[in-house]
């Protein structure tokens, strides 16, 4: 695909007032997200609960995109379309994740990288060919004694890149994350010190991998204080310090920077946005990539069940009319209670 299309493509993830919806849970990861709602992780279940996602009235105004997961790229709703198929009719395109998972590093106790390069060319060309116009690739990076090590951050970087170019080589336009984790004891300065580092490779390794900036989009963690860390920062300093690290190390040319949620409260992560937009004049467009926060109400609300359909997708439509609305900066905890 030409560079215009890839850009073209990550421009349209990020068009005003729209975000992503990641929906690409692992198999286990599923599981782990139904057993929340006491519901077993049964392929129809998988399936019946992706399409309440994706038939949900009136989101296409705030997503984009969604992110599948190979088994559910492969899935139809109901009435036999199959899911790329009926995104794309709504004007959302979609997307995979063709990571394999983070797996131990080998050596580096409590540090992971992500596998799953072997055959991804191949891969890439049969996902295409099934309406896939991106696709996401996730390492992770975990703050704790001596860790993480530089070895750790260069590993995925170069990973990242790896991925990063083959999708493009394939014509889809690589989302690239690197997830600094949220848990453990660190501070707000501890995490902004990580993930520049991480970012700073990242994109050095881009860049030697002849990665088009234009042609994708970064996916990175927010710079949060550590969970256990006893002082929480707040939304006005999350926010500020979230934007100085990404002005430091992020370069224009990448049209657009997604948030993943990592474990904040679906409020929060909408919160946060809302402040980043608020303060504005940047020269990427912030918006969201959400798993969790997008969904974690959703599944509460459907509890497996086909009579609580309607109210779970009115929990969707109202957080990614949430999120729609920090894209401006205009989000208000008086949205929540309207909702209420
Ligand atoms: P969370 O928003 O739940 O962190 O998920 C986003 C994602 O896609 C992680 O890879």
């Amino acid at each position: 695909m030409a560079a215009h299309e890839l850009e073209s493509v990550a421009r349209s993830l990020v068009a005003e007032g729209k975000g992503i919806l990641a929906a690409d849970e692992s198999s286990p990861t599923i599981e782990k997200r139904f057993r929340t709602i006491n519901i077993p992780s049964t392929e129809e279940n998988r399936r019946s609960y992706r399409e309440l996602l994706f038939t949900t009235p009136g989101i296409p105004e705030f997503i984009s995109g969604v992110i599948l997961f190979d088994e559910t790229l492969r899935q139809k709703a109901r009435d036999g379309v199959p899911f790329p198929e009926l995104l794309s009719r709504q004007g959302i395109v979609p997307g995979i994740k063709v990571d394999k998972g983070a797996k131990d590093l080998a050596g580096f106790p409590g540090e992971k990288i992500t596998e799953g390069l072997d055959g991804l060319r191949s891969r890439f060309a049969e996902y295409r060919g099934l309406g896939a116009r991106f696709a996401k690739w996730r390492a992770v990076i975990a703050i704790g004694e001596g860790i993480p090590t530089a070895y750790c951050l260069k590993a995925n970087a170069r990973a990242l890149a790896r991925y990063a170019a083959l999708c493009q080589e394939a014509g889809l336009a690589p989302i690239v994350e690197p997830e600094v984790l949220m848990d453990g004891p660190h501070t707000l300065e501890c995490c902004e010190e990580v993930t520049t580092e991480a970012l700073r490779l990242v994109f050095s390794e881009l860049l030697e991998h002849r990665v088009a900036l234009e042609g994708m989009l970064l996916k990175p963690n927010m710079v949060v204080s550590g969970k256990g860390c006893p002082k929480q920062a707040g939304v006005g300093e999350v926010a500020e310090t979230t934007i100085r690290c990404l002005r430091r190390v992020v370069p224009p040319a990448v049209p657009g920077i997604v948030f993943l949620s990592g474990g904040q409260t679906a409020e929060q992560a909408t919160e946060h946005l809302s402040a980043m937009n608020a303060l504005g004049g940047y020269p990427w467009e912030l918006s969201f990539s959400y798993g969790r926060a997008l969904q974690d109400p959703v599944l509460k609300a459907w509890k497996g069940e086909f009579a609580n359909l309607p109210a779970a997708q009115s929990v969707f439509h109202h957080r990614a009319k949430c999120n729609g609305a920090a894209r401006y900066g205009r989000y208000t905890r008086e949205m929540e209670k309207s909702a209420a």
